[in-house]
């Protein structure tokens, strides 16, 4: 198992002294550095272990627990780290981690709609998935006495990613730094200050593009603190936990197929992990075949469907069929700054978790909806207050944010790119607070 850099292809994996790295050291260039945690699958008809925790549930695919066993720690230790970190976990935020249901809601009549229901998880979101990934990685290393216990984590985030670190942070006792905006909801910053981080509020320099908080975040790590965060470009590691949800949608199918995966996008961690992890459970024969991949934005700031737009018109031009999409991801991957710049103008929407003015995780999000056939989906506000109610009826309380996903299938279904009868995934996320 190892990680694999998106721009120099340097696999890293397998040293028993050096830990994994976060970021690949190549030199930076008009190309990503992100590392993607890449595992040696089991043969297909391995199944995952009949555990409610879903790192215990699905470790045989986790690089951290490949990471143990390769240095000796053992899988009766990792399993061992899992409950404990889980206990403490349930000690700060009432809750621990359970594989969430992905049932088929009445959400949109005439379709199918699985919906993974994240609201009810760890800090109210899936974002501390993610960390609990990174978490596992930290634990490892410092095990093998080849990181130092202690280090000070850092975030950036307005809201449920920054909620999610802190609960982790406060259940292992680990120092954090939580970068946030100077208009961060007044619920996010109390809960952060109860449960004890260091909050960093990050005005705009004179002159400053992109995002003042990850700037700061930047900044931080360049100083050395470790990256607690929900971007792979920041940290490959954090697209590890993400998988999990991808994982056990396909189980929770017990072998049906879904038409459609429609996402809402951010910074695109989020997407990018389903993606990987769908891939990964095709392979694996838990899921009979790749949905088409759909991405969601609001008009407040759409980077993605920018750079996907792009991706799509040099394919076109090129002739070259099918082959052209190839062709064109290729160049995008190595020209970024030609498809990915942060959103010029100031972003507005309800959907205010979703309004990251980069999508740092882009790529794979391209190339996930690209060789899908899926599409690109800008949603009006009209149609979040839709989807948030919607989702409400049927007693999951998500926020804007988090039923974004949804509103992107309502306007697939309305403008007929998904037909009556399709099977259709969600990921409703952000518990309304
Ligand atoms: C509830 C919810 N859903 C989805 C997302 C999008 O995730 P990502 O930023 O990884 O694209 C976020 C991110 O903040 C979120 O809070
Ligand atoms: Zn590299």
């Amino acid at each position: 198992m190892t990680l694999v850099c998106a721009a120099c292809d340097r696999s890293f994996g397998a040293d028993a002294r050096r830990p994994l790295p976060f970021r690949c050291d190549c030199p930076p260039g008009p190309q990503d550095r992100v590392l993607t945690p890449t595992p040696t699958l089991p043969a297909p008809g391995w199944r995952p272990a009949d555990d409610a925790q879903p790192f215990a549930a699905w470790r045989a695919l986790l690089t951290s627990h490949a990471e143990a066993l390769a240095h000796g720690l053992g899988d009766a230790w990792f399993v061992d780290r899992v409950r404990a970190l889980d206990a403490a976990v349930v000690s700060v935020d009432g809750a621990g981690f359970r594989q969430t249901p992905c049932a088929p809601l009445d959400l949109i009549e005439g379709a199918q709609v699985f919906a993974k229901d994240e609201t009810g998880h760890v800090a109210g979101s899936h974002k501390a998935r993610h960390l609990f990934g990174i978490l596992l990685h930290l634990e490892v290393d410092e095990a093998l006495g080849r990181r130092p216990p202690g280090g000070r984590l850092a975030i950036a985030s307005c809201g449920n990613a920054a909620l999610a670190a802190a609960v982790l942070a406060r259940a292992t006792k680990r120092s954090l730094t939580v970068f946030i905006p100077p208009d961060a909801h007044a619920a996010v910053v109390s809960r952060l200050e109860a449960l004890g981080v260091e909050i960093e509020i990050c005005r705009r320099r004179a002159g400053e593009v992109g995002d003042p908080c990850y700037r700061r975040f930047l900044e931080a790590l360049d100083a050395g603190a470790v990256p607690f965060c929900c971007q792979g470009t920041a940290n490959g590691l954090t697209l590890e936990g993400g998988k999990t949800l991808a994982w056990e949608m396909a189980r929770a199918l017990d072998g049906r197929a879904i038409d459609h995966l429609v996402v809402q996008v951010g910074g695109g961690a989020l997407g990018s992990s389903l993606i990987l992890g769908l891939r990964e459970a095709v392979a694996l024969g838990l899921l009979p075949r790749m949905p088409s991949v759909h991405v969601v934005q609001t008009t407040g700031a759409a980077p993605l469907a920018r750079a996907i737009d792009r991706v799509r018109a040099r394919a076109e031009g090129s002739g070259l069929g099918r082959a052209g999409i190839g062709q064109a991801l290729r160049h995008a991957a190595a020209h970024k700054a030609d498809y990915m710049w942060p959103w010029e103008q100031p972003s507005q929407s309800l959907a205010t978790g979703i309004l990251d003015d980069e999508t740092h995780d882009w790529w794979r999000l391209c190339e996930g909806v690209l060789e899908t056939g899926g599409q690109s989906v800008i949603v009006t506000e009209a149609t979040l207050i839709e989807a948030r109610a919607r989702a409400h009826l049927v007693g999951v309380r998500a926020s804007h944010t988090g039923a974004a996903g949804l509103a992107g299938a309502l306007s697939l279904c309305r403008d007929g790119v998904i037909p009556t009868g399709a099977r259709i995934a969600v990921v409703l996320s952000g518990v309304e607070r």
